[in-house]
C-alpha cells in the first residue's frame, strides 16, 4: 500500500509488507527534489527517498553502498524477518534526511502469529520531525564548518506546520495535519522521529497512549500521557476515541532539551478530529513534562519491557532462543565527548577517533584486499590519547555477540543509529 497525504505529500510514502499470500513485494520509488513551504518559508525537499538496512552489501550507508547517482536505479532485496513493527527509511548521506527524504515500513505478522493486542479500527503513521528554514545543504555546510546546528525553527507532523493553536507564535494560512476518527473506535498510532536533532515529546490532549510496539519488538502494554520520542526511534500506540467529541483534539510534539529558543519556537501541533465533533481544539495545549527534569526522559525509558513471549521466536545470531545463555564475544565501551578541534576544525570523536570516509569504499577495499584503506584497531574503550581523524574499524568476530555500552559524556542529548544488524536494547 502506498499513499499520499496533502501538502507535503512527498513525505508520506508508506509501505506495508506481510501479504498472507505471496510472500513477495516490489515497490518502486522515485527520489526528487521539489519546493515546499511547510513554516512558510520556501525549501528544497526530497520526494520519496528510499535506503534500506540488511544484509552488510545493501546496509544503506555509505562504504558498503556506494551512493545512488542522479538518474540511477538501485534495486533492494531483503528478506522481513520476525521484526514485525513499524520502521522508517532515510537516505543516510547529505543531510537528505533533514529535506524530508523520509517514509514508512510498516512490517505485518503472518497470519500463523498472533499479535498481543485486537485488530486496531484504523492503523495512522505519523511523522515528526524538527524543521530548520536554513537548507539541508546549508546545514551540512554549517557542520562541516565545526559549527553546531543551532536550535530548530519548529517541528512538522508529517511534513506540515503547526496548527495555529496561537496567533503570536503561529503565522496565518500554515497548513497542517489533521487525523479523522470516529468515537469509540481504537487506532494504531505509529509515531516516528524522523527528525535530525530534537528528542520529541509526543502527546494528545486528554488521550491516553497505550504503547504496544517498538521497533519490530512488543512492549509489555502500558498508559502513557505523553511519550518522548527521540530522533530515530519509533513507537506504536493504541489510542482510543473516549472522549465527548465536544471539541477537536490537540495532538502535540514538543522540543525536549533545547536552549534558549525552545519558548519561542512553536511545538509542532495536529488536529485529532472525530467525526463528531463539536467545534475547534482550544484551550492551553497539553503539558510538556518538567523540562528541568533530567531523568524523566531516562525513568520513562526504562519504564517500557520487552514482552518476549508475543510475536515470532527470535533466536539470537548464536542460533539459540535462550537469551540469558549468550557468549558475548567482545565488550565495547564507546564514548563520545563535546566536540574538540582535531585538525584544525572541530569535531566530535567516538573513543577519540573521529572517522574520515576513505575514497575507495570499505566494503570493495575488504573484498578485493585493498591495503592501507581502513584499520581494524578501533578501541574497545576510551583511550588517553590525542584525538585524532582516522579510517578505525571495529573488528569483530564472525558469529560473534557483540556487547556495546554508550557512553555520552557531552552535554546534550545524542542518538546512535546502528546499522545493518539486530541490536537489541538490554538496559
Ligand atoms: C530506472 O528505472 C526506470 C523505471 O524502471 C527506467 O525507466 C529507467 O530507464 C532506469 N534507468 C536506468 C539508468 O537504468
Ligand atoms: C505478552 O504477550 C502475550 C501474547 O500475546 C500475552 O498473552 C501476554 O499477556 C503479554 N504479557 C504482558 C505482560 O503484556
Ligand atoms: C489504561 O488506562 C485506561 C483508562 O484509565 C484503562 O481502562 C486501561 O485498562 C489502561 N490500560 C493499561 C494497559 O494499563
Ligand atoms: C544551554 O544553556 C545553558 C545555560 O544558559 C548553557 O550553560 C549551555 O551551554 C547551553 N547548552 C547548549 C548546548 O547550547
Ligand atoms: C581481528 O580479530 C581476529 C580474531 O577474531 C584476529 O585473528 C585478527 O588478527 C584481528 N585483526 C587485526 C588486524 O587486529
Ligand atoms: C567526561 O566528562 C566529565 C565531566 O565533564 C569529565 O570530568 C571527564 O574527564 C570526561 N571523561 C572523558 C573520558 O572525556
Amino acid at each position: 500500500m502506498m499513499s499520499g497525504g496533502k501538502g507535503l505529500d512527498l513525505l508520506l510514502c508508506l509501505i506495508t509488507v506481510g501479504l498472507a499470500g505471496d510472500p513477495y513485494v516490489f515497490y518502486d520509488w522515485t527520489v526528487s527534489y521539489i519546493t515546499a513551504s511547510p513554516l512558510g518559508v520556501k525549501q528544497q525537499t526530497c520526494r520519496n527517498g528510499i535506503q534500506q538496512r540488511k544484509n552488510s552489501w545493501q546496509d544503506g550507508v555509505s562504504g558498503t553502498n556506494c551512493p545512488i547517482p542522479a538518474g540511477w536505479n538501485w534495486t533492494y532485496q531483503f528478506q522481513v524477518k520476525d521484526q514485525i513493527g513499524s520502521f522508517f527509511y532515510f537516505p543516510s548521506l547529505g543531510f537528505q534526511r533533514a529535506a524530508g527524504g523520509y517514509g514508512g515500513i510498516n512490517v505485518n505478522n503472518r497470519e500463523v502469529i498472533p499479535v498481543p493486542f485486537g485488530t486496531p479500527d484504523g492503523d495512522i503513521t505519523l511523522f515528526i520531525s524538527d524543521w530548520y528554514i536554513k537548507s539541508h545543504k546549508e546545514l551540512r555546510k554549517d557542520l562541516e564548518r565545526g559549527n553546531g546546528l543551532g536550535a530548530p525553527d519548529g517541528v512538522l507532523f508529517n511534513g506540515l506546520g503547526p496548527y495555529q493553536f496561537d496567533r503570536s507564535l503561529v503565522r496565518d494560512g500554515i497548513p497542517y495535519q489533521i487525523i479523522n476518527v470516529e468515537p469509540g473506535k481504537t487506532y494504531r498510532l505509529r509515531v516516528h522521529n524522523v527528525g535530525i536533532a530534537t528528542s520529541l515529546n509526543f502527546r494528545i490532549q486528554n488521550h491516553n497512549l497505550v504503547l504496544v510496539e517498538t521497533e519490530g519488538s512488543y512492549t509489555v502494554q502500558q498508559n502513557y500521557s505523553n511519550m518522548d520520542i527521540h530522533v530515530g526511534q519509533s513507537y506504536s500506540f493504541l489510542v482510543t476515541m473516549d472522549q465527548d467529541a465536544s471539541s477537536d483534539y490537540y495532538i502535540v510534539a514538543s522540543s525536549r532539551f533545547v536552549n534558549t529558543s525552545a519558548q519561542t519556537m512553536a511545538p509542532g501541533v495536529a488536529i485529532l478530529h472525530y467525526s463528531n465533533s463539536q467545534g475547534p481544539a482550544s484551550g492551553p495545549l497539553p503539558d510538556p513534562p518538567n523540562e528541568y527534569d533530567t531523568y524523566f526522559s531516562m525513568n520513562q525509558a526504562r519504564s517500557i519491557r520487552w514482552n518476549v513471549s508475543a510475536g515470532a521466536a527470535r533466536p539470537n545470531p548464536q542460533g539459540s532462543f535462550r537469551y540469558g545463555d549468550i557468549t558475548v564475544t567482545d565488550v565495547y565501551v564507546i564514548l563520545n565527548r563535546p566536540p574538540e578541534l582535531v585538525d584544525g576544525k572541530l569535531r566530535t570523536t567516538l573513543n577519540g577517533i573521529s572517522y574520515i570516509a576513505p575514497s575507495t569504499p570499505l566494503k570493495l577495499a575488504q573484498q578485493f584486499n585493498v591495503p592501507g584503506v581502513f584499520k581494524l584497531d578501533f578501541p574497545n574503550r576510551f583511550m588517553n590519547r590525542h584525538a585524532k581523524v582516522d579510517t578505525s574499524i571495529i573488528n569483530g568476530t564472525f558469529k560473534g555477540f557483540m556487547e556495546i555500552i554508550f557512553q555520552n559524556n557531552d552535554t546534550s542529548v545524542h542518538s546512535y543509529h546502528l546499522d545493518g544488524y539486530a541490536f537489541f536494547v538490554v538496559g
